[in-house]
């Protein structure tokens, strides 16, 4: 009962035009929500779905929803990811549709990933001819901060039934409008968070011999930190320590008493987990001891790579390029250090995640992501509707028995 996808191909996107893709859009990005707390955003998903008669649950780790579509006859699962949540910025753009909760910004897109979900939603229920099996939509919250992949996962998401395979997009204002970025195998690092507490003896800033001069130290140990990268490693593994934030001391002529860093590390490669961690732990330690201050570290494994599987990139990158139609708008070189935890899913079942370029310069959407006048160009949610539409189609075929 499947029907050759190039009879209709027009079809298709003709049938995408007529979705409310930008409307549903503006509107969640007039109220955008932090992470957990997506409840306008997750009522009105709920009350779309409701209103088209698909199948879904709410209230999955706490605002998540899931919707469920099966096709017209038995086949594989295909689980289709977007995140919902917005971030703590107070947007500065002076569009009709900027956002009215102050302190509170759709700066990544997230709001375009949930209209596309939707779009998709609505387009493979009024189609369930054209695909076999099932596609489960997943609607996650906290994507920003502080995961909300996981906790869905362990609430059951990819079970029942269970997912054969994953695929996600993030509008992409690094890439121009019109191009798609696919690659196999890593595409976003891993995001490591660490905290440290130096502890020294402070006194006068004239008499520093009666003294272990907290900032002298937390320098050396910024320094130091920086040869993990260049020394430690293997350099075909590309890595990052940052350290994002440095304090200690209170007056001039005072050595601190004590300094505190903050900092992210970010790498591809998942061996490498424990070896940064361990290393940058030793330097602290090493330098703290030779001057004899103290430390207390704490380090954590926020998110894993983005690891994409070599198959399922085939089959976005084969969709991206019919959807897309010219020879430059598929682009490889598209890894970022940037993280995401879309990663767990793709730990738990094969999959792709990619990016769907949305920048236009001659429209003034260039901003960077996370940016107060971060927007994008709009006419990308269609096109992200079609290429998961497309790939469901290829995916989705009927079982063969
Ligand atoms: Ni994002």
């Amino acid at each position: 009962m499947v029907s050759s996808p190039s009879c209709t191909d027009t079809q298709i996107r003709s049938d995408i035009q007529q979705l409310d893709l930008i409307a549903w859009r503006r509107y969640l990005h007039q109220y955008p929500e932090l992470g957990f707390k997506e409840h306008l955003t997750a009522e009105f998903v709920d009350q779309q779905l409701t209103a088209w008669g698909i199948e879904h649950q709410t209230g999955i780790a706490k605002t998540g929803i899931v919707a469920t579509i099966a096709g017209d006859c038995p086949g594989p699962v295909l689980a289709i990811r977007a995140d919902m949540d917005a971030l703590p910025i107070h947007e500065e753009n002076a569009v009709p549709y900027r956002s009215r909760h102050d302190g509170v910004m759709h700066a990544c897109g997230h709001d375009g990933h949930t209209a596309i979900a939707l779009g998709t939603a609505h387009y493979l229920a009024q189609h369930r001819h054209r695909f076999a099996g099932t596609v489960k939509l997943i609607f996650q919250p906290a994507e920003e901060s502080p995961g909300g992949a996981q906790p869905m996962i362990a609430a059951g998401v990819l079970q029942n039934p269970q997912v054969d395979a994953i695929i996600g997009l993030h509008l992409w204002n690094n890439l121009p409008v019109g191009t798609v970025g696919v690659k196999s195998g890593s595409l976003m690092a891993a995001v490591d968070l660490f905290e440290c507490t130096i502890q020294g003896k402070g006194g006068h800033g004239a008499m520093p011999h009666q003294t272990t001069d907290a900032v002298v130290v937390s320098a050396q140990i910024v320094n130091a930190l920086q040869t993990i990268v260049a020394r430690t490693m293997n350099p075909l593994d590309a890595a990052v320590v940052t350290i994002g934030q440095l304090q200690a001391g209170t007056a001039s002529n005072v050595i601190a008493d004590t300094g505190f860093m903050s900092g992210t590390v970010r790498y591809f490669n998942p061996e490498l987990a424990p070896v940064i961690e361990v290393r940058l732990q030793q330097i602290i330690t090493g330098v703290c001891q030779s001057w004899g201050a103290t430390s207390d570290c704490r380090y954590w494994h926020l998110y894993p790579p983005v690891i994409n599987d070599p198959d399922m990139a085939d089959l976005v990158r084969s969709v991206a390029t019919s959807v897309i139609e010219t020879p430059t708008g598929i682009v490889p070189t598209c890894q970022t250090m940037g993280g995401e935890d879309m990663s767990f899913f793709l730990q738990a079942v094969p999959g792709c995640y990619f990016f769907l370029g949305s920048a236009n310069t001659e429209r003034g959407l260039t901003y960077p992501h996370h940016h107060p006048q971060f927007d994008f160009d709009e006419t990308a949610l269609a096109t992200g509707v079609e290429i998961f539409v497309r790939c469901v189609e290829k995916f989705c075929k009927p079982s063969v028995r």
